[in-house]
């Protein structure tokens, strides 16, 4: 029986997921396979609970299932702890380490409906549909850190080996190979060491794909070009904490941060979730935007599970509810009929037909 472990987390995660649970089960409902879903504590729920961020029981069933769907993690509530013990890093970065999930996926597409709901120009983001690849177990992000008291300095190191560097870009080549065959690998190589041997192992990786197309851009160049002209994206690969910031950008590209899904994966395994954080300030209200999370559940069954048919089903559902003027908070424009977290998670099931 396929099992999926499912983390609600903090947050907003608290309201999103079990919306994503409820979207899943509909579309599978009629599946000749059982799916078994299975609950866990992650993070500050779980530091609360029994005083860990990612208890041992959480890491377990989350190797022994197929696929992990995660909400949030973190809160004001948690903040004071040492860095080890933070939901953030302990139950995230744990999970992402713990599992060896090192390739995020973060597709962004602008799907027409939401295009006023861009804070950019409508020529500029009308046509956007990229994918970002970011590295997720590498880099500044779990290099040696320190705190030094005399005098008073830190560090963070940012390594990458050669194979950690090779995997990735070879999954974007990949990837590319199905889309608009072109590879855009994003680095610093004009200031890091790291970068440039990622892009001497990128143009090395590229010989194999002599049909995919490879640039590469400088971080800092590719965060204006992301802005001045989105469409010339489709795959964009790059390392870990490069691609968290990039992907907050692109996410804007867009419509909302609120739509942006995400894969974790490593093979055929994945862990699922939205690229959001879990937005205290809006947890408990209701209002939070679901359907980054109800797209994540959809990259799941299609990346995970090979279901191709209802992941698509999913994805229609989303557009079509979009369409239909329904919108969450953060994607309201005048004239837009606003729903909650919850009626956004029902008009979803109601539009799989
Ligand atoms: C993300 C998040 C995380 C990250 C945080 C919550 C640690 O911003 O998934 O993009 O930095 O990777
Ligand atoms: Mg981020």
């Amino acid at each position: 029986m396929p099992k999926i472990a499912v983390l609600p987390g903090d947050g907003i995660g608290q309201e999103i997921v079990p919306e994503a649970v409820k979207v899943l089960k509909a579309v599978l409902a009629n599946s000749p396979e059982k799916f078994e879903f299975i609950e866990y504590w992650v993070g500050g729920t779980a530091i609360d609970k029994c005083g860990k961020a990612l208890p041992e029981e959480t890491l377990k069933g989350c190797e022994e299932a197929d696929a992990v769907l995660l909400g949030a993690v973190g809160g004001p509530k948690w903040d004071h702890l040492p860095a080890g013990e933070r939901p953030e890093t302990a139950a995230l970065l744990g999970l992402r380490k713990g599992l060896e999930f090192y390739a995020n996926i973060r597709p962004v597409k602008m799907l027409s409906s939401l295009i006023d709901s861009s804070t950019l120009k409508k020529e500029v983001v009308e046509n956007v549909d990229m994918v970002v690849i970011r590295e997720l177990t590498g880099g500044v992000y779990f290099g040696e850190k320190k705190r030094i008291e005399n005098p008073l300095s830190a560090y963070d190191m940012m390594s990458y080996s050669a194979p950690e560097i090779e995997r990735i870009i070879r999954l974007a080549f990949e990837i590319a190979q199905d889309r608009r065959k072109k590879v855009c690998s994003v680095d610093k190589a004009n200031v890091l060491e790291t970068s440039r041997l990622w892009r001497e192992i990128a143009i090395k990786v590229s010989k194999d794909y002599p049909e995919v197309e490879l640039s590469h851009l400088y971080v800092d160049n590719a965060a204006m070009q992301l802005v001045r002209y989105p469409e010339q994206f489709d795959v964009i690969v790059t390392e870990n904490m490069f691609g968290d910031i990039l992907t907050d950008l692109a996410s804007m590209l867009g419509g909302s941060i609120g739509m942006l899904s995400s894969a974790s994966m490593n093979g055929k395994k994945g862990m699922y979730e939205p690229a959001h954080g879990s937005a205290p300030d809006i947890a408990g209200k209701n209002i939070a935007n679901p359907l980054a999370t109800i797209l994540s559940a959809a990259l799941m069954l299609r990346n995970t599970f090979g279901l191709d048919k209802e992941a698509q089903q999913i994805e229609t559902a989303v557009v079509k509810v979009l369409d239909q003027g329904y919108r969450t908070a953060d994607l309201t424009q005048p004239g837009d009929k606003c729903l909650g977290t919850k009626e956004m998670g029902d008009a979803v099931v109601a539009a799989l037909g």
